[in-house]
């Protein structure tokens, strides 16, 4: 069976994927912070098929390319990367936001995902033909918003280290695509707004998000297509989701 590795699985996307993964049958590699998350879903998904956990903070590069390097035989040939770790933070402007804030994000949304690609691209070229790298991306890479200051900009990085990583890869046969969600509803909100669950509740009252389980089906989808197809960029948004025109401010 074919074995996908996720980053993030603890929580929303990631989550999902693994459990609409593991509902083709696939073998798991599931990595977040929250051991005792990990722990149930492996509790919930390992009976059925082969779940690896790996506790792991994707900031830690030594840590990341030492749990790679230690993967068992039987975990190495990844057919999937979901690179979906990640988090925003500080929706306040710029120039009210805790510098703290904006490392964390580079940290995880960038440096962490380069850590994870740079660890297993080894591992993917050796799988070759009909291998993806899966990154999530986010709208906010491309349609600025007030408040979206460096989360959008981690995943205008992530968009284009996507696009450059393709180029790399050309005749390996290994695949690369951005799926840029919009607005979902997962614990992102509770996140950025540091626990606030009355202002994450606020943010989603009134509309009909994304859900997890949404990203989850097109993240299988492509990892799932024809081996000669890949699909760049995946941009998704829920229906009541649309965009402003510009700003203009008058004397
Ligand atoms: N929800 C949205 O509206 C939305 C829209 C567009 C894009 N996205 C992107 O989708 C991805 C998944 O977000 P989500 O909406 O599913 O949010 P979520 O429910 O908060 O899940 C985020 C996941 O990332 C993991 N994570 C965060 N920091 C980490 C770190 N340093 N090391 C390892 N794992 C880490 C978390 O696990 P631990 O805390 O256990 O480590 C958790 O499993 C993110 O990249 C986010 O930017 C979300």
């Amino acid at each position: 069976m074919p074995i996908a590795m996720i980053t993030g699985a603890t929580s929303g996307f990631g989550r999902a994927a693994a459990r609409r993964f593991a509902a083709d049958g696939w073998s798991l590699i599931l990595t977040g912070r929250r051991t005792e998350r990990l722990e149930a879903l492996k509790k919930e998904l390992g009976s059925k098929m082969e779940v690896l956990i790996l506790p792991l903070d994707v900031r830690d590069a030594e840590a990341v390319a030492r749990a790679v390097e230690e993967l068992p035989d039987a975990f190495r040939e990844v057919t999937c990367l979901v690179n979906n770790a990640g988090l925003a933070l500080a929706p306040e402007p710029s120039q009210e936001v805790d510098l703290k804030d904006w490392h964390t994000m580079i940290d995880t949304n960038v440096t962490g995902l380069v850590n994870v690609t740079h660890a297993m691209l080894p591992l993917m070229i050796a799988t070759g033909r009909g291998a993806s790298i899966i990154n999530i991306g986010s709208v906010a890479g491309r349609w600025p918003y007030p408040g979206g200051h460096v989360y959008g900009a981690t995943k205008a990085f992530v968009e284009q280290f996507g696009y450059n990583l393709r180029c790399d890869l050309k005749g390996t046969g290994v695949r690369v695509t951005d799926i840029s969600p919009g607005m979902a509803e997962t614990e992102f909100t509770l996140v950025r707004t540091k626990g606030d669950q009355a202002a994450s509740d606020a943010f989603y009252r009134g509309t009909t998000p994304l859900q997890a389980e949404d990203i989850a089906e097109q993240i299988v989808y492509v990892a799932t297509l024809p081996v000669h197809i890949n699909i760049n960029r995946l941009e998704i948004m829920p229906v009541c989701q649309t965009w402003s025109p510009p700003h203009f401010e008058r004397e």
